[in-house]
């Protein structure tokens, strides 16, 4: 697809982040934009920001409530889409919505386990599923599917459980590359896409929290804070001598240096995700980072998960994320 002039676009999770600025960026060619996300005020902001600048006769941008990881809310949403899009086809389907946590089976409940795993994996199954019968409306369609660099590496450093959205991610990484087989045979005109982004600038450590504990509150629960000590231990920080106010000072600190310290901003995401979708690329890697760790994992496998492969990939790409 060289152009997104005049196209429908579905994006998942368009209230912050990367979700945020392919909105912005596909209103800005002439995209027709219908976004879900859980978040109404962050949806509006969105909105907000694709009308800031003076839009094309007729464009459409429109919000529209749904959990990711609930079917029946995103066919509520593409049956919202058909109505206030006047549209019976979308071109693009940006399957970006997505949380982390709930890492351990062993200091996590099953229900945090179980959300993070069904948002980043079930919203991309149930996703494709419900637009589908959209896309193949279209006279050429295209599914991008976002996994991450723990798609094909399964970790964020031998410190941190990590085992819910990897496996979750890993999944969304095989699901599209066996996809485009299935595509090819039944419906040559769709294409597919996975997005693997490195560290990205984004929320998505403190909405990832609020999500998880249900509250919107930036500070630490009881829970919380025990869950983040054991996650410093397995850091090798020992925490007997902090205070639980330490403990929420380095939690707001780790959210705010992930957002704000990021190698690579959620707008220069966003257009490389683009870019890849116009070249017509199935394999989207985002960020220098996720360049070096594609090259170094391939190159020694069976060393990706020692602290030694950790620390030099960490040194290289000046990673701050711990
Ligand atoms: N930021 C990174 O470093 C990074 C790296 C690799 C992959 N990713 C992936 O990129 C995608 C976008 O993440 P981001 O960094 O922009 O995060 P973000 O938190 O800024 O944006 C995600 C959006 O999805 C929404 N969302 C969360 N759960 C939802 C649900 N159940 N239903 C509908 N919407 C929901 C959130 O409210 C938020 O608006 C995610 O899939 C994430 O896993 C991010």
């Amino acid at each position: 697809m060289r152009d997104f002039a005049g196209k429908f676009a579905v994006i998942t999770g368009g209230g912050t982040g990367m979700g945020r600025e392919l909105a912005r960026q596909l209103v800005a060619e002439g995209c027709n934009v219908a976004m879900c996300d859980i978040s109404a005020e962050a949806m509006a902001e969105t909105k907000r920001l694709c009308e800031a600048s003076k839009l094309p006769q007729g464009l459409r941008i429109t919000t529209h409530i749904a959990d990711v990881a609930i079917e029946g809310q995103l066919q509520r949403f593409r049956d919202e889409l058909i109505e206030q899009q006047a549209t019976d086809k979308i071109h693009l389907l940006f399957n970006n919505a997505g949380i982390g946590g709930g890492g351990s089976l062993f200091t996590n409940s099953r229900e945090q386990w179980e959300r993070t795993f069904n948002i980043c994996w079930g919203g991309v199954y149930f996703g494709v599923r419900t637009f589908l019968p959209l896309l193949m409306k279209a006279d050429e369609g295209h599914i991008i599917n976002t996994s991450s660099i723990n798609g094909f590496w399964a970790s964020v450093g031998p410190g941190v459980s990590h085992t819910a959205y990897a496996s979750a991610k890993f999944a969304v990484k095989g699901f599209t590359e066996a996809l485009m087989t299935d595509l090819r045979l039944n419906a040559p005109h769709i294409k597919c896409s996975v997005v693997m982004p490195g560290h990205i600038g984004t929320s998505i450590v403190s909405n990832s929290r609020k999500i998880q504990s249900g509250s919107e509150s930036e500070r630490l629960n009881e829970v919380e804070i025990r869950v983040s000590r054991e996650r410093l231990k397995g850091m090798g920080i020992d925490t007997a001598a902090m205070s639980d106010e330490d403990i929420q000072a380095i939690a707001a600190d780790r959210a705010r240096s992930f957002r704000d310290e990021a190698p690579t901003t959620a707008a220069e995401a966003a257009k490389i995700i683009l870019d890849g979708v116009k070249a017509g690329r199935w394999r989207i890697l985002v960020g220098d980072d996720a360049h070096k760790l594609d090259v170094r994992v391939r190159k020694a496998p069976e060393e990706a998960y020692t602290q030694e492969f950790y620390q030099s990939y960490r040194d290289e790409v000046g990673w701050k994320l711990a």
